[in-house]
Parts: C-alpha cells; structure tokens; sequence
C-alpha cells in the first residue's frame, strides 16, 4: 500500500500542514527540528496508536491544543481507504474509516501498513525487556488486530491480579481474596497463553528474516537470531527437574523456548508445539506452584508480561555484548524482518506495508547505507527522512524533497 495524502492538525510542531505522497522512493530533507519526524511520527500513531518516540499523548498534541487530528488516504490495488483519528487530551481518542460515524480509536489498527525505523530503535537492543515485547506485540497487532483485545484483556486482568496480590502482601488476604484469585487465574492463563502463543508463532516468521537481513546488511560474519524465553516454560522445567534445588525464582531469567542458538539442554517440553488450551492448563499449572511467592512479592511473576525476547549475535547476547555498529545493525535486521514477515502476510490477503527510515542513513557507514538503499527500493513505498541530502546513497533514487517550516516545498520538488 502507499500513502498519498497526509494531513495534520495541531499535531506535534504543525497547526496543519497537508502533503501529498507518492509511491516509490521519497527523501524529505531538511534541517535539525523542521518538523520531519513529527511527520513520520504520525504516519507510526496512524497504524500502531502508538509513538516512536513518546508513551503518552499529550506531547503529540500542539502546544497549548486540546485535540489533535492525522488524516490519511491510503491507496491499497485499486482501493482507496481514508483514515481519521482524532487524538484527544481529555477523552478518549477517535477514529472514523471513510469518513464513517466515529469509532473506537483500535479499530483502526491493522488499516495502515507500515514498518517504521528510527533511532530510538535502539532501545531495542539496548533497552529493557518491555521495549522487545512491545516490538513483537506491535507487529503482531498488525498483522492480526484482534490481538489488540487480547493485549488489552491481558493487561487488565494482570492490573486486577496485581492489586489482590498486593492485599494478600499486606497481610489482609482472605479466603474470599484466594477464591478471586483463583478466577483471575482463570482469566489470566487464558489471555496469557493467546498472547503467548502468538508471540511465540510470530517470532518463528521473523527469525529466517532477521537471519537473512543482518546478513546481508554486514559481511555475514555473525549470525543474527532471536530467542523468545518464557517464564512459564522455567516454572515447567523447575517443575519437571522436581525444583529441589529451588534455584531458579519465577522471576528469573527464563528457559529459552526459540530456535537459532545452541541451547546447552533441551527443554522438557517445546511450548511452541502447545495448543493455545494446552498453554492455558500450563499457566494454571504454573501460578499454583508460584502462588506462595506471588503474595510475598505482592505481584504476578509469571506470563507473557515478564518474558524476553532475547537477541543474539553469533555466540553472545546483542545487549551488553554487540558493538554500536553491531547494535544499529541488528536493530535495523528486526524492523526489516517485520517488513518481510508483513511482505509474507501480503501474499496471503495483507498488504505490502509502507517503510519509513526516519534519520537512519546519517548513522550507517557507506557501505551499509548502500546495502540497505538496495533492500528498501524495491519496496511499494519508501519514506526516508534526512537532515542532510549528502547522507543519503546515490543509490537510493527517487524524490527528492525539501521539508520547511510548516510542510514541503512543492516548489523545489524534483
Ligand atoms: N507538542 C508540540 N507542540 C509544538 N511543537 C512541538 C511539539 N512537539 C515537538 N515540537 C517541535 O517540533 C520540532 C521537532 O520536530 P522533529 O522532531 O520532527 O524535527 P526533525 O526535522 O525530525 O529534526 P531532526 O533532523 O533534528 O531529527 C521541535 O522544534 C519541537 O520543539
Ligand atoms: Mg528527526
């Protein structure tokens, strides 16, 4: 898919400003703090709800604005699809599809297409946990939307059994209080194991991508994998090796359970040959052997909100271990498998998904700036973004744009 138009109001630096796109190859150039990202940020909110670069929404709204507005024309085949979403600093957020009565904001997820890659992409190596599983579960969003309610049930209930948790910690824990708790276990293991199992069958479809991008991105001297490690598979194997030693707590480093590396002992059991019911039992099974420590601690030790998605180069760990060079590169292998694994989905009824490279070649040496220009051109529709025209590879041929104050210079357009 591509998009043709984009308009903003009162979001971020711009009190409207409407471009119009083409497919192919376009380069917005532009000096430091033009507003370019601020345009690529609401390309990103448009499809996942989510910024690149902020967890709330009030900076995305223009100083001293209540609401802000992104409308979009996507064009899919012969299709044209208009979006509207309506950000709001004190309700809930809106959307409309073809200029439809309002609906809810999540139900716009999975229209827009895109992969984005920015900077902050960094985090994904180099951040906490929670930055790889929202990676996974943002393109798992895309690719199937009614995970969005799965996520959504699964938070919700995690929050519920967190706050009984932390009765039973401060000592008020009833027999009523364990009765509940056994039913949000209930809820708990179903939600986890849906999200589990997607996550779980997501990371398979990106694994050969991730391989063969940071392949072909570097040398090859180094194989890029990912391995996606589940609390609940520790509590099975502290389990099934009868857990006498107690070493492993549920809130440990978890039991891989992905393909890619050298695992020293096999698991007792591969969580990815489960059913999503198989999982459900197992969850149960698992927050009845960790209940005792979960009320101690006063919080849920065990589901897909404490797993990891671990990133390995070659023999180590990307994080703590993998150079800067290393960690740009399997950053960037990660966002393009999400475009490959969405490029699969394509031929299966998705859509080939737009790709945004916000700022990305000032960071990449020659020869990696041309390797990626090589990757990404073949693709429906590129949005590249630079501050200076000079970082970008001849390579990369295409539109060329200059961005100022307040949007594009159609003037200068070439
Ligand atoms: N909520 C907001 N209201 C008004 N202005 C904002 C808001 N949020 C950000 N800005 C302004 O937007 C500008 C940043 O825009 P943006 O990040 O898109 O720049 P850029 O062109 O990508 O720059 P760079 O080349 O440095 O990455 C800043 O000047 C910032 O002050
Ligand atoms: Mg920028």
């Amino acid at each position: 898919m591509y998009l043709e138009k984009l308009s903003l109001t009162d979001f971020r630096s711009y009190a409207q400003v409407d471009l119009s796109l083409e497919p192919g190859v376009t380069v917005l150039v532009g000096s430091n703090g033009i507003g370019k990202t601020n345009l690529m940020e609401a390309i990103g909110y448009l499809a996942t709800l989510n910024s690149h670069r902020v967890s709330t929404d009030a900076p995305l709204l223009r100083f001293g604005t209540e609401r802000a507005m992104i409308r979009a024309k996507l064009v899919r085949g012969e299709q044209a699809t208009v979006l509207e979403l309506e950000i709001n600093a004190s309700r809930a957020n809106r959307g409309r599809i073809n200029r439809s009565n309002p609906v809810r904001a999540r139900d716009l997820l999975g229209i827009c297409q895109m992969v984005l890659f920015a900077p902050e992409d960094l985090a994904l190596v180099k951040g906490d946990p929670s930055n790889r599983r929202r990676f996974l579960d943002e393109l798992l969003v895309s690719l199937m939307p009614r995970h969005a309610a799965t996520r959504s049930d699964y938070d919700r209930v995690l929050k519920q059994r967190n706050a009984l948790l932390k009765s039973g910690r401060t000592g008020k824990f009833t027999a009523g209080h364990e009765a509940t708790l056994d039913v949000w276990d209930q809820h708990m293991a179903r939600a986890g194991a849906e999200l589990l199992h997607a996550r779980l069958e997501l990371v398979d479809r990106l694994q050969p991508h991730l391989k063969n991008a940071y392949a072909q991105l570097t040398d090859g001297s180094k194989e890029a994998a990912a391995v996606y490690r589940s609390t609940l598979q520790d509590i099975m194997d502290d389990d099934g090796a009868g857990a006498s030693s107690g070493a492993r707590p549920a809130d440990g480093a978890a039991t891989e359970t992905g393909a890619g590396t050298d695992a020293a002992a096999a698991p007792a059991e591969d969580l990815r040959l489960l059913s999503v019911e198989q999982l459900t039992d197992r969850y149960i099974q698992a927050f009845a052997a960790s209940r005792r420590k979960e009320l101690e601690r006063g919080i849920s030790l065990v589901g897909p909100h404490r797993d990891e998605l671990e990133l390995v180069l070659g023999s180590a760990p990307a994080k703590g271990y993998a150079s800067h060079g290393e960690t740009w590169s399997m950053c960037l292998s990660l966002r393009l498998a999400s475009y490959y694994v969405m490029l699969d989905d394509a031929r299966t009824g998705g859509s080939p998904p737009i790709l945004i490279l916000d700022d990305v070649f000032a960071e990449l040496d020659v020869q990696r700036r041309r390797k990626l220009a090589a990757i990404v051109s073949g693709a429906e529709q590129v949005l590249v973004t630079a501050a200076v025209e000079a970082d970008i590879p001849a390579e990369l041929t295409g539109r060329r744009v200059k961005v100022i104050p307040g949007g594009i210079d159609e003037q200068e357009n070439r």
